[in-house]
């Protein structure tokens, strides 16, 4: 009856023919979002593609992606249970579990604690501003430093602890600083989480790559090891939290997470399901940011005339006595611009989170069962000839209208925090960050390529697309301004 089942519902799905045992793993390629839109031009924007013992259905395009995402939500917003989901935040991770009121209770919490601490009020959203500001101008130290007797640096490190001392400083009330060894080394470990979490990874569909030596097998069991290397560090800090709580005082979002999970009223969760929070919120808010810095260096040294431009739009807007803050945002509508190229270009994350059906759903005339594993190539929807001209080529003007403004429009068509009820709820964090981060280093420094080095846009693919490691070095602009201690 199940194989009745399966082969009426592969007719009914276009798609490649799969192979048996490893299906069309074998064709996914180094880049699976660039295979999948190839495949996407042969079989339209709904198909079928079958890894390991898995049929997966992959979605491309924006009206593909939208019908399924916001007109179908509940049905695309579960998540599969790959095992290695199961082992990520001990356990209980909000970002990597199943649909659910459980699931529903635990985002709730999670979004309405992020906002509270940096978007709430005009109090908050200072304080939150201050931490990056502080942030930023700890990382233009150290690249001036990096940088002294023209030497050139990979910028990747001091990106990555930069992002998770702003997260931490939310969650801990605690920096860790550009030279905790401890710190900066499981940071290091961690870049590589997504190698097993993004679509396309073998692991999970072909559980039986775990019985004998071969590559997925160690990238796995390193995967373990992290996982339960981060949330241990994480755990201790919440620990402590819990054992120092007092109701009348909220030091951080810790202490937020839990007053709402252990002393308030209907909690769905358990008191574990506060680490699992805090664990999310760390690993989610510091490889993605982290990695879009990468690539907007990259570029600023790849374009020079465009960093100049963008140097030139800042000094007249900002000046160069104080350094830019939000409320330059409006006015510095280049530098918005290639934030959003870069993410559009870039689309480092190429695919969402793999995604799954809560019940049986038909899209595009296709019926798709419960529990079909679907992947969302966001790549798809920024390079999309048809809404993008030379979606190929690295132009920020795009998003200009012949009056200077920014255009609106085509800013929201950019995909990269994916849509719907599994949107990210970091992105206005990370676009807070970012925009200051850049802002305040194109202040400060101008970064110039190394010279024996070629320039390449070429990546490893993952859940985060990440640049080759490159080199550049800064210089100061000027006066070195509000230095911290
Ligand atoms: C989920 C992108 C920064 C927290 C996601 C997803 C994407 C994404 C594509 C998966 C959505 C899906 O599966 O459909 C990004 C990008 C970022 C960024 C591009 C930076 C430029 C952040 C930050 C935080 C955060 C700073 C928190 C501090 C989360 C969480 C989820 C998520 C908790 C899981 C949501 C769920 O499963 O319901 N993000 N993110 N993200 N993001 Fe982000």
């Amino acid at each position: 009856c199940l194989w009745i089942r399966n082969l009426a519902h592969k007719k009914r799905l276009p798609g490649p023919f799969a192979w048996p045992l490893v299906g069309n793993a074998m064709q996914l390629g180094q880049m699976p979002h660039i295979t999948f839109s190839r495949l996407a031009k042969k079989y339209g924007n709904v198909y079928q593609i079958r890894l390991g013992c898995n049929d997966i259905v992959v979605l491309n395009g924006y009206t593909a992606i939208r019908q399924a995402l916001i007109q179908h939500s509940k049905e695309f917003a579960g998540r599969p249970n790959f095992i290695s989901f199961q082992i990520i935040s001990g356990g209980k991770s909000m970002t990597f579990s199943n649909y659910s009121e459980q699931w529903k209770a635990h985002r709730r919490i999670a979004q309405s604690t992020l906002r509270a601490f940096s978007s709430a009020n005009s109090q908050t959203k200072k304080a939150f501003e201050q931490h990056i500001v502080a942030e930023a101008m700890e990382m233009v130290q150290n690249f001036l430093r990096l940088s002294a007797d023209r030497c050139y640096f990979n910028p990747a490190h001091e990106f990555k602890v930069a992002a998770a001392n702003v997260i931490c400083a939310l969650c801990f009330g605690k920096r860790y600083g550009h030279d905790d060894p401890e710190f900066r080394a499981l940071l290091g470990r961690v870049d590589k989480f997504g190698e097993t979490v993004g679509a396309g990874s073998l692991v999970d569909v072909m559980p039986w790559l775990q019985s004998f030596p071969n590559p997925v097998r160690s990238v796995y069991q390193n995967f373990k090891t992290i996982n339960k290397e981060f949330f241990a560090y994480v755990k201790d800090k919440v620990v402590q939290h819990r054992d120092t709580y007092d109701p009348d005082v909220t030091r951080d979002m810790s202490d937020a997470i839990i007053s709402v999970i252990e002393h308030g009223k209907n909690s769905m969760l358990s008191k574990e399901f506060v680490e699992g929070t805090v664990t999310d919120l760390i690993g989610a808010g510091q490889d993605t940011v982290s990695t879009i810095m990468q690539w907007m260096l990259l570029l600023l040294v790849k374009y020079p005339a465009m960093q100049t431009k963008l140097q030139e739009q800042i000094d007249k807007v900002v000046g160069r006595e104080r350094l830019p803050s939000m409320e330059d945002k409006i006015n510095l509508v280049y530098l918005d611009a290639f934030i959003y190229e870069t993410m559009r270009y870039t689309s480092f994350v190429p695919v969402t989170i793999p995604h799954s059906t809560t019940t049986d759903v038909t899209i595009e005339g296709f019926h798709i069962p419960k529990d079909t594993v679907v992947f969302i190539n966001q790549w798809s929807v920024n390079h999309d000839p048809q809404k993008w001209q030379d979606p190929h080529i690295f132009n920020p003007s795009r998003f200009l209208e012949e009056n200077g403004a920014l255009n609106k429009d085509l800013t929201n068509s950019v995909m990269i925090f994916s849509t719907g009820k599994r949107r990210c709820i970091g992105d206005q964090i990370a676009k807070t960050e970012i925009f200051l981060f850049l802002a305040i280093l194109l202040h400060q420094c101008t970064f110039k390529s190394n010279p024996s080095q070629t320039l390449t846009m070429d990546c490893s693919y993952g859940l985060v697309l990440k640049p080759v490691k490159f080199t550049v070095t800064a210089e100061l602009r000027g006066k070195l301004l509000g230095l911290v201690s």
